[in-house]
Protein backbone atom coordinates (compact mmCIF):
# COMPACT_ATOMS: atom_id res chain seq x y z
CA UNK A 1 0.00 0.00 0.00
CA UNK A 2 1.04 3.86 -0.76
CA UNK A 3 1.17 6.50 1.87
CA UNK A 4 1.62 10.34 1.37
CA UNK A 5 4.23 12.43 3.31
CA UNK A 6 3.11 15.92 2.90
CA UNK A 7 5.07 18.38 4.42
CA UNK A 8 3.32 21.79 5.10
CA UNK A 9 4.77 25.58 4.45
CA UNK A 10 4.96 25.73 0.78
CA UNK A 11 2.35 28.21 -1.23
CA UNK A 12 1.05 26.81 -4.18
CA UNK A 13 1.67 28.86 -6.94
CA UNK A 14 1.17 28.66 -10.52
CA UNK A 15 -1.32 26.51 -13.54
CA UNK A 16 -2.80 23.44 -13.14
CA UNK A 17 -5.33 21.41 -15.74
CA UNK A 18 -8.37 19.36 -14.51
CA UNK A 19 -9.39 16.44 -15.77
CA UNK A 20 -12.50 15.56 -17.20
CA UNK A 21 -15.58 14.75 -15.15
CA UNK A 22 -15.40 11.55 -12.80
CA UNK A 23 -19.16 12.05 -11.96
CA UNK A 24 -19.92 12.74 -15.88
CA UNK A 25 -18.02 9.89 -17.54
CA UNK A 26 -18.96 6.92 -15.11
CA UNK A 27 -22.49 7.51 -16.12
CA UNK A 28 -21.43 8.45 -19.85
CA UNK A 29 -19.60 4.82 -20.01
CA UNK A 30 -22.75 3.31 -18.33
CA UNK A 31 -24.57 4.89 -21.20
CA UNK A 32 -22.54 3.64 -24.16
CA UNK A 33 -24.48 -0.23 -23.52
CA UNK A 34 -27.85 1.69 -25.42
CA UNK A 35 -26.26 1.39 -28.78
CA UNK A 36 -24.62 -1.74 -30.05
CA UNK A 37 -22.49 0.64 -32.20
CA UNK A 38 -18.49 2.00 -31.34
CA UNK A 39 -19.01 5.24 -29.03
CA UNK A 40 -15.77 6.91 -28.35
CA UNK A 41 -15.52 9.02 -25.06
CA UNK A 42 -13.12 11.44 -24.89
CA UNK A 43 -11.09 13.51 -22.00
CA UNK A 44 -12.02 11.00 -19.69
CA UNK A 45 -9.77 11.41 -16.22
CA UNK A 46 -7.11 8.69 -15.52
CA UNK A 47 -8.85 7.34 -12.16
CA UNK A 48 -9.46 3.96 -10.83
CA UNK A 49 -12.91 3.94 -10.75
CA UNK A 50 -13.12 4.49 -14.53
CA UNK A 51 -10.81 0.94 -14.95
CA UNK A 52 -13.34 -0.62 -12.81
CA UNK A 53 -15.91 0.61 -14.87
CA UNK A 54 -14.18 -0.32 -18.26
CA UNK A 55 -13.74 -3.87 -16.40
CA UNK A 56 -17.33 -4.48 -15.86
CA UNK A 57 -18.70 -3.18 -19.17
CA UNK A 58 -15.72 -5.93 -20.49
CA UNK A 59 -17.24 -8.20 -18.33
CA UNK A 60 -20.76 -7.84 -19.39
CA UNK A 61 -19.56 -8.40 -23.09
CA UNK A 62 -18.26 -5.06 -24.38
CA UNK A 63 -15.54 -4.73 -26.42
CA UNK A 64 -13.69 -1.76 -24.58
CA UNK A 65 -10.19 -0.24 -25.37
CA UNK A 66 -7.59 2.75 -24.37
CA UNK A 67 -7.04 4.61 -27.18
CA UNK A 68 -4.79 7.38 -25.42
CA UNK A 69 -4.43 8.72 -21.85
CA UNK A 70 -7.93 10.28 -21.74
CA UNK A 71 -9.82 8.70 -24.43
CA UNK A 72 -11.76 5.22 -24.72
CA UNK A 73 -13.35 3.41 -27.54
CA UNK A 74 -16.33 0.92 -26.53
CA UNK A 75 -18.20 -1.18 -28.82
CA UNK A 76 -21.61 -3.19 -26.71
CA UNK A 77 -22.01 -5.12 -29.86
CA UNK A 78 -23.32 -8.55 -27.56
CA UNK A 79 -23.79 -7.64 -23.79
CA UNK A 80 -25.61 -9.74 -20.92
CA UNK A 81 -27.85 -8.19 -18.53
CA UNK A 82 -25.83 -9.56 -15.09
CA UNK A 83 -22.99 -7.75 -13.92
CA UNK A 84 -20.48 -9.42 -11.13
CA UNK A 85 -20.49 -9.09 -7.65
CA UNK A 86 -16.66 -8.74 -7.17
CA UNK A 87 -16.52 -5.96 -9.69
CA UNK A 88 -19.84 -4.27 -8.61
CA UNK A 89 -19.16 -3.99 -5.13
CA UNK A 90 -16.01 -1.35 -5.44
CA UNK A 91 -17.77 1.14 -6.74
CA UNK A 92 -20.96 2.46 -5.86
CA UNK A 93 -21.48 4.17 -9.20
CA UNK A 94 -22.08 0.96 -10.95
CA UNK A 95 -25.36 1.12 -10.30
CA UNK A 96 -25.66 3.27 -13.30
CA UNK A 97 -25.63 0.49 -15.19
CA UNK A 98 -29.81 -0.51 -14.66
CA UNK A 99 -31.08 2.09 -16.90
CA UNK A 100 -28.52 1.41 -20.16
CA UNK A 101 -29.43 -2.33 -19.47
CA UNK A 102 -33.20 -2.44 -18.83
CA UNK A 103 -33.21 0.35 -21.73
CA UNK A 104 -31.31 -1.87 -24.47
CA UNK A 105 -32.16 -5.63 -22.83
CA UNK A 106 -35.51 -5.24 -21.00
CA UNK A 107 -33.95 -6.72 -18.01
CA UNK A 108 -30.85 -6.38 -15.42
CA UNK A 109 -29.33 -8.23 -12.64
CA UNK A 110 -26.97 -5.78 -10.80
CA UNK A 111 -25.92 -6.61 -7.20
CA UNK A 112 -26.88 -3.39 -4.55
CA UNK A 113 -24.09 -1.41 -3.54
CA UNK A 114 -22.70 -1.68 -0.48
CA UNK A 115 -22.97 1.41 1.99
CA UNK A 116 -20.20 3.59 2.00
CA UNK A 117 -18.51 5.84 5.03
CA UNK A 118 -20.29 8.88 3.60
CA UNK A 119 -23.50 7.56 5.08
CA UNK A 120 -26.42 5.70 3.36
CA UNK A 121 -27.15 4.47 -0.34
CA UNK A 122 -30.25 3.32 -1.32
CA UNK A 123 -31.65 3.70 -4.42
CA UNK A 124 -35.23 3.51 -3.97
CA UNK A 125 -35.57 6.50 -6.13
CA UNK A 126 -34.12 4.53 -8.90
CA UNK A 127 -36.20 1.45 -8.35
CA UNK A 128 -39.09 3.83 -8.41
CA UNK A 129 -38.48 5.61 -11.60
CA UNK A 130 -38.16 1.90 -13.33
CA UNK A 131 -41.13 1.24 -12.07
CA UNK A 132 -43.01 3.64 -13.08
CA UNK A 133 -41.59 2.85 -16.89
CA UNK A 134 -43.53 -0.56 -16.74
CA UNK A 135 -40.18 -1.90 -14.90
CA UNK A 136 -40.41 -5.15 -12.38
CA UNK A 137 -37.81 -5.30 -9.53
CA UNK A 138 -37.13 -7.92 -6.78
CA UNK A 139 -34.58 -7.61 -4.31
CA UNK A 140 -32.88 -11.35 -4.93
CA UNK A 141 -29.67 -12.99 -2.97
CA UNK A 142 -28.29 -9.07 -2.27
CA UNK A 143 -28.85 -8.30 -6.44
CA UNK A 144 -31.55 -6.21 -7.95
CA UNK A 145 -33.38 -8.29 -10.64
CA UNK A 146 -35.53 -6.01 -13.17
CA UNK A 147 -38.06 -7.32 -15.86
CA UNK A 148 -38.54 -4.82 -17.81
CA UNK A 149 -40.89 -6.80 -20.60
CA UNK A 150 -42.96 -4.19 -20.70
CA UNK A 151 -40.86 -1.29 -20.99
CA UNK A 152 -42.99 1.87 -21.99
CA UNK A 153 -43.01 5.87 -21.29
CA UNK A 154 -44.54 6.79 -18.00
CA UNK A 155 -44.76 10.04 -15.58
CA UNK A 156 -41.92 9.89 -12.68
CA UNK A 157 -41.31 11.98 -9.71
CA UNK A 158 -37.60 12.00 -8.39
CA UNK A 159 -38.02 14.01 -4.93
CA UNK A 160 -36.88 12.63 -2.24
CA UNK A 161 -35.97 13.00 1.45
CA UNK A 162 -32.32 14.71 0.20
CA UNK A 163 -33.98 16.53 -2.94
CA UNK A 164 -32.89 14.53 -5.97
CA UNK A 165 -30.92 11.52 -7.11
CA UNK A 166 -27.90 12.11 -9.22
CA UNK A 167 -27.14 8.72 -10.54
CA UNK A 168 -30.95 8.23 -10.00
CA UNK A 169 -31.82 10.96 -12.61
CA UNK A 170 -29.06 9.24 -14.63
CA UNK A 171 -30.73 5.69 -14.78
CA UNK A 172 -34.45 7.33 -15.40
CA UNK A 173 -32.56 8.72 -18.68
CA UNK A 174 -30.94 6.00 -19.70
CA UNK A 175 -34.10 3.36 -19.35
CA UNK A 176 -36.35 6.04 -21.23
CA UNK A 177 -34.68 7.00 -24.11
CA UNK A 178 -35.77 3.81 -25.69
CA UNK A 179 -39.07 3.47 -23.88
CA UNK A 180 -41.49 3.70 -26.39
CA UNK A 181 -43.89 6.75 -25.85
CA UNK A 182 -43.15 9.67 -23.61
CA UNK A 183 -41.62 10.20 -20.04
CA UNK A 184 -41.35 12.96 -18.08
CA UNK A 185 -39.18 12.94 -15.04
CA UNK A 186 -40.01 15.63 -12.44
CA UNK A 187 -37.40 16.81 -9.71
CA UNK A 188 -34.70 15.41 -11.93
CA UNK A 189 -31.28 16.36 -10.90
CA UNK A 190 -29.66 19.07 -12.77
CA UNK A 191 -26.26 18.75 -12.02
CA UNK A 192 -23.95 19.91 -15.04
CA UNK A 193 -22.96 15.75 -14.95
CA UNK A 194 -26.59 15.20 -16.39
CA UNK A 195 -26.46 18.15 -18.71
CA UNK A 196 -23.77 16.33 -20.32
CA UNK A 197 -25.69 13.07 -20.05
CA UNK A 198 -27.86 14.25 -21.77
CA UNK A 199 -25.88 15.74 -24.66
CA UNK A 200 -24.18 12.51 -25.11
CA UNK A 201 -27.19 10.77 -25.07
CA UNK A 202 -28.80 13.68 -27.89
CA UNK A 203 -25.72 11.91 -29.53
CA UNK A 204 -26.99 8.97 -30.55
CA UNK A 205 -30.21 9.82 -31.08
CA UNK A 206 -32.06 10.55 -28.14
CA UNK A 207 -35.08 12.86 -28.20
CA UNK A 208 -34.47 14.96 -24.58
CA UNK A 209 -36.36 18.34 -23.65
CA UNK A 210 -35.52 20.56 -21.04
CA UNK A 211 -31.88 20.10 -20.18
CA UNK A 212 -30.70 21.98 -17.66
CA UNK A 213 -33.85 22.35 -15.62
CA UNK A 214 -35.71 19.74 -12.75
CA UNK A 215 -38.24 18.48 -15.26
CA UNK A 216 -37.06 16.64 -18.27
CA UNK A 217 -38.77 15.46 -21.30
CA UNK A 218 -38.44 12.35 -23.09
CA UNK A 219 -39.73 10.59 -26.53
CA UNK A 220 -38.55 7.37 -26.61
CA UNK A 221 -36.86 6.00 -29.91
CA UNK A 222 -36.25 2.51 -30.96
CA UNK A 223 -32.70 2.34 -31.10
CA UNK A 224 -29.83 4.35 -30.83
CA UNK A 225 -26.47 4.96 -32.47
CA UNK A 226 -22.95 5.18 -31.40
CA UNK A 227 -21.43 8.80 -30.63
CA UNK A 228 -18.19 10.60 -30.11
CA UNK A 229 -18.23 12.50 -27.01
CA UNK A 230 -16.20 15.06 -25.01
CA UNK A 231 -16.90 14.73 -21.28
CA UNK A 232 -17.01 18.23 -19.15
CA UNK A 233 -14.12 19.45 -16.40
CA UNK A 234 -14.59 18.14 -13.11
CA UNK A 235 -15.77 20.96 -10.90
CA UNK A 236 -15.29 19.09 -7.86
CA UNK A 237 -11.29 19.25 -8.91
CA UNK A 238 -11.50 22.70 -9.98
CA UNK A 239 -13.09 23.50 -6.43
CA UNK A 240 -10.26 21.95 -4.49
CA UNK A 241 -7.59 23.83 -6.26
CA UNK A 242 -9.47 26.67 -5.50
CA UNK A 243 -9.33 25.88 -2.56
CA UNK A 244 -5.54 24.36 -2.29
CA UNK A 245 -5.16 27.87 -3.48
CA UNK A 246 -6.44 30.04 -0.58
CA UNK A 247 -5.30 27.54 2.12
CA UNK A 248 -2.08 27.85 1.23
CA UNK A 249 -1.92 31.37 0.53
CA UNK A 250 -0.66 31.16 -3.01
CA UNK A 251 -2.51 31.84 -6.20
CA UNK A 252 -3.19 28.96 -8.76
CA UNK A 253 -4.57 29.55 -12.23
CA UNK A 254 -7.24 26.57 -13.10
CA UNK A 255 -7.23 25.47 -16.31
CA UNK A 256 -10.46 24.21 -17.71
CA UNK A 257 -12.59 25.33 -14.88
CA UNK A 258 -15.95 26.48 -15.92
CA UNK A 259 -17.26 28.97 -13.72
CA UNK A 260 -21.18 28.58 -14.44
CA UNK A 261 -20.19 24.75 -13.32
CA UNK A 262 -19.43 26.36 -10.04
CA UNK A 263 -22.82 27.36 -8.47
CA UNK A 264 -22.84 28.22 -4.83
CA UNK A 265 -19.12 27.02 -4.61
CA UNK A 266 -17.95 30.28 -6.02
CA UNK A 267 -20.15 32.67 -3.99
CA UNK A 268 -19.27 30.89 -0.22
CA UNK A 269 -15.82 31.28 -1.50
CA UNK A 270 -16.16 35.05 -1.60
CA UNK A 271 -17.58 35.23 1.69
CA UNK A 272 -15.16 33.37 2.76
CA UNK A 273 -12.14 35.45 1.07
CA UNK A 274 -11.18 33.49 -1.32
CA UNK A 275 -10.89 35.56 -4.74
CA UNK A 276 -11.96 33.91 -8.15
CA UNK A 277 -11.51 35.53 -11.43
CA UNK A 278 -12.14 34.51 -14.91
CA UNK A 279 -8.69 34.32 -16.93
CA UNK A 280 -10.54 33.98 -20.64
CA UNK A 281 -13.68 31.33 -20.73
CA UNK A 282 -12.43 28.02 -19.14
CA UNK A 283 -9.94 29.52 -16.68
CA UNK A 284 -10.20 30.52 -13.22
CA UNK A 285 -7.58 32.21 -11.07
CA UNK A 286 -7.83 31.80 -7.42
CA UNK A 287 -6.07 33.11 -4.38
CA UNK A 288 -6.99 34.98 -0.93
CA UNK A 289 -8.47 38.30 -1.32
CA UNK A 290 -6.15 41.23 0.31
CA UNK A 291 -7.49 41.21 3.56
CA UNK A 292 -7.55 37.82 3.91
CA UNK A 293 -9.92 34.88 4.60
CA UNK A 294 -13.06 34.69 7.07
CA UNK A 295 -15.24 32.42 8.20
CA UNK A 296 -17.80 30.50 6.08
CA UNK A 297 -21.04 29.16 6.77
CA UNK A 298 -22.41 26.64 3.97
CA UNK A 299 -25.09 24.14 3.77
CA UNK A 300 -24.66 21.33 1.32
CA UNK A 301 -27.63 21.24 -1.17
CA UNK A 302 -28.68 19.80 -4.56
CA UNK A 303 -26.85 21.75 -7.43
CA UNK A 304 -26.92 24.75 -7.88
CA UNK A 305 -26.53 24.36 -4.04
CA UNK A 306 -22.54 24.35 -2.06
CA UNK A 307 -21.91 20.47 -3.62
CA UNK A 308 -20.98 17.85 -0.51
CA UNK A 309 -18.39 16.83 -2.47
CA UNK A 310 -16.83 19.89 -1.51
CA UNK A 311 -17.63 20.15 1.84
CA UNK A 312 -14.73 18.23 3.57
CA UNK A 313 -12.15 20.14 1.51
CA UNK A 314 -14.23 23.94 2.50
CA UNK A 315 -13.67 22.36 6.56
CA UNK A 316 -9.58 22.23 5.96
CA UNK A 317 -10.05 25.72 4.76
CA UNK A 318 -12.07 26.96 7.53
CA UNK A 319 -9.78 25.27 10.21
CA UNK A 320 -7.10 28.20 9.05
CA UNK A 321 -9.85 31.22 8.71
CA UNK A 322 -10.50 33.46 11.40
CA UNK A 323 -13.88 33.29 13.19
CA UNK A 324 -16.41 30.37 13.39
CA UNK A 325 -17.28 28.60 10.42
CA UNK A 326 -20.31 26.19 10.58
CA UNK A 327 -20.67 23.44 7.80
CA UNK A 328 -24.09 21.77 7.45
CA UNK A 329 -24.66 18.55 5.54
CA UNK A 330 -28.07 18.17 4.11
CA UNK A 331 -26.94 14.88 1.73
CA UNK A 332 -25.10 13.15 3.98
CA UNK A 333 -25.57 14.12 7.58
CA UNK A 334 -22.62 12.11 8.79
CA UNK A 335 -19.91 12.82 5.83
CA UNK A 336 -17.45 14.23 8.77
CA UNK A 337 -15.09 11.11 8.64
CA UNK A 338 -12.48 14.16 7.98
CA UNK A 339 -12.68 15.81 11.56
CA UNK A 340 -10.97 13.02 13.65
CA UNK A 341 -8.38 12.89 11.40
CA UNK A 342 -7.85 17.19 11.49
CA UNK A 343 -8.80 17.05 15.14
CA UNK A 344 -5.38 14.77 15.56
CA UNK A 345 -3.95 18.23 13.42
CA UNK A 346 -4.99 19.92 16.11
CA UNK A 347 -8.09 21.49 14.68
CA UNK A 348 -11.05 22.44 16.76
CA UNK A 349 -13.97 21.52 15.15
CA UNK A 350 -17.07 20.29 17.03
CA UNK A 351 -19.84 17.79 15.54
CA UNK A 352 -23.54 19.16 16.50
CA UNK A 353 -25.76 16.88 14.50
CA UNK A 354 -25.66 17.23 11.00
CA UNK A 355 -22.73 20.49 11.13
CA UNK A 356 -19.59 20.88 11.88
CA UNK A 357 -18.47 23.39 13.76
CA UNK A 358 -14.95 24.79 13.23
CA UNK A 359 -13.47 27.58 15.40
CA UNK A 360 -10.61 28.82 13.19
CA UNK A 361 -7.33 30.35 13.59
CA UNK A 362 -5.57 27.50 14.71
CA UNK A 363 -2.38 26.08 13.34
CA UNK A 364 -2.19 23.04 12.14
CA UNK A 365 0.81 20.84 12.61
CA UNK A 366 1.27 17.25 10.97
CA UNK A 367 0.34 14.19 12.08
CA UNK A 368 -0.38 10.66 10.78
CA UNK A 369 -3.95 10.96 9.27
CA UNK A 370 -5.98 8.09 7.85
CA UNK A 371 -7.97 8.98 4.61
CA UNK A 372 -11.25 7.49 4.55
CA UNK A 373 -13.13 8.44 1.31
CA UNK A 374 -12.55 10.24 -1.37
CA UNK A 375 -13.07 13.79 -0.64
CA UNK A 376 -11.89 13.46 2.91
CA UNK A 377 -8.30 12.32 1.03
CA UNK A 378 -8.58 15.50 -0.84
CA UNK A 379 -9.41 17.62 1.97
CA UNK A 380 -6.78 15.89 4.78
CA UNK A 381 -3.75 16.68 2.17
CA UNK A 382 -5.03 20.50 1.83
CA UNK A 383 -4.95 20.42 5.90
CA UNK A 384 -1.42 19.10 5.48
CA UNK A 385 0.47 21.62 2.68
CA UNK A 386 -1.66 24.21 5.55
CA UNK A 387 0.26 22.92 8.81
CA UNK A 388 3.22 22.79 10.35
CA UNK A 389 5.46 19.75 9.64
CA UNK A 390 4.73 16.21 7.93
CA UNK A 391 1.56 14.60 7.99
CA UNK A 392 1.48 11.23 6.57
CA UNK A 393 -1.79 9.74 5.25
CA UNK A 394 -2.28 6.31 4.76
CA UNK A 395 -5.22 4.33 2.83
CA UNK A 396 -4.78 6.87 -0.49
CA UNK A 397 -6.35 4.41 -2.49
CA UNK A 398 -9.83 6.02 -1.77
CA UNK A 399 -8.17 9.52 -3.81
CA UNK A 400 -6.55 7.66 -6.52
CA UNK A 401 -10.19 6.55 -7.11
CA UNK A 402 -11.50 10.20 -7.53
CA UNK A 403 -8.71 12.64 -8.40
CA UNK A 404 -6.36 12.14 -11.57
CA UNK A 405 -2.52 12.79 -10.67
CA UNK A 406 -3.21 14.71 -8.08
CA UNK A 407 -0.11 14.64 -5.85
CA UNK A 408 1.79 15.33 -9.63
CA UNK A 409 -0.48 18.09 -10.29
CA UNK A 410 0.32 19.57 -6.28
CA UNK A 411 4.27 18.84 -6.90
CA UNK A 412 4.05 21.44 -10.31
CA UNK A 413 2.30 23.73 -7.91
CA UNK A 414 5.16 23.73 -5.74
CA UNK A 415 3.24 21.39 -3.33
CA UNK A 416 5.88 18.96 -0.84
CA UNK A 417 3.87 16.13 -1.34
CA UNK A 418 5.48 12.38 -1.47
CA UNK A 419 4.24 9.28 -2.61
CA UNK A 420 5.62 6.59 -0.77
CA UNK A 421 5.87 2.90 0.12
CA UNK A 422 3.92 2.07 3.63
CA UNK A 423 7.44 1.05 4.86
CA UNK A 424 8.65 4.14 4.81
CA UNK A 425 6.09 5.53 7.22
CA UNK A 426 8.19 6.47 10.21
CA UNK A 427 8.53 3.78 13.23
CA UNK A 428 6.18 5.58 15.33
CA UNK A 429 3.52 5.66 13.13
CA UNK A 430 3.93 1.91 11.86
CA UNK A 431 4.03 0.92 16.19
CA UNK A 432 1.37 3.16 15.92
CA UNK A 433 -0.86 0.98 13.52
CA UNK A 434 0.08 -2.61 15.04
CA UNK A 435 -1.32 -1.15 18.77
C1 LIG B 1 -23.65 11.33 -6.87
O1 LIG B 1 -23.92 10.21 -6.05
C2 LIG B 1 -22.14 11.48 -6.90
N1 LIG B 1 -21.55 10.24 -7.43
C3 LIG B 1 -21.62 11.72 -5.49
O2 LIG B 1 -20.21 11.95 -5.60
C4 LIG B 1 -22.27 13.00 -4.94
O3 LIG B 1 -21.82 13.20 -3.62
C5 LIG B 1 -23.80 12.81 -4.97
O4 LIG B 1 -24.23 12.54 -6.33
C6 LIG B 1 -24.53 14.07 -4.51
O5 LIG B 1 -24.18 15.15 -5.33
C7 LIG B 1 -21.64 10.00 -8.76
O6 LIG B 1 -22.21 10.78 -9.52
C8 LIG B 1 -20.99 8.75 -9.25
P1 LIG B 1 -27.62 10.87 -4.97
P2 LIG B 1 -25.40 9.57 -6.02
O7 LIG B 1 -28.37 9.69 -5.47
O8 LIG B 1 -26.07 9.72 -7.31
C9 LIG B 1 -30.47 10.09 -1.29
C10 LIG B 1 -17.93 11.69 -5.05
O9 LIG B 1 -17.27 11.94 -4.02
N2 LIG B 1 -31.04 9.04 -2.16
O10 LIG B 1 -27.73 12.18 -5.67
O11 LIG B 1 -25.26 8.20 -5.43
C11 LIG B 1 -29.05 9.77 -0.86
O12 LIG B 1 -29.06 8.99 0.33
C12 LIG B 1 -19.30 11.05 -4.92
O13 LIG B 1 -17.57 11.94 -6.23
C13 LIG B 1 -32.20 8.40 -1.74
O14 LIG B 1 -32.73 8.67 -0.68
O15 LIG B 1 -26.10 10.51 -4.95
C14 LIG B 1 -28.44 11.13 -0.64
O16 LIG B 1 -28.77 11.57 0.65
C15 LIG B 1 -19.69 10.79 -3.47
N3 LIG B 1 -32.73 7.42 -2.54
C16 LIG B 1 -29.15 12.01 -1.67
O17 LIG B 1 -30.33 11.30 -2.05
C17 LIG B 1 -32.16 7.09 -3.74
O18 LIG B 1 -32.70 6.21 -4.45
C18 LIG B 1 -28.34 12.29 -2.90
O19 LIG B 1 -27.94 11.05 -3.42
C19 LIG B 1 -30.98 7.76 -4.14
C20 LIG B 1 -30.45 8.74 -3.33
Amino acid sequence: MEVFRVRGGSALNGRTTVSGAKNAALPIFAATLLSEETSILENIPNLSDIRFMAEILRHIGSEVEQIDDTTWEITPAAIEHRAPYELVRKMRASICLLGPLVGRLRKANIPLPGGCVIGQRPIDLHLKALSKLGAKATIRGGNVCIDATDLRGGSIFLGGRQGSTVTGTANALMAAVLAPGFTRIESAACEPEILDLCRMLQGMGARIDGIGSHVLSIEGVDKLSGCRHKVIPDRIEAGTYCIAAAITDGEIYVEGARSEHLGAFADKMDQAGVELTSNGPNCLVARRKSDGLRSLEIITLPYPGFPTDLQAQACALSCISPGLSILTERIYPNRFMHVPEMLRMGANISIEGSSAIVRGDTRLSGAPVMASDLRASAALILAGLAAQGDTWIQRIYHLDRGYDRFDEKLRMLGGDIERLSESELPKSVQQENIS
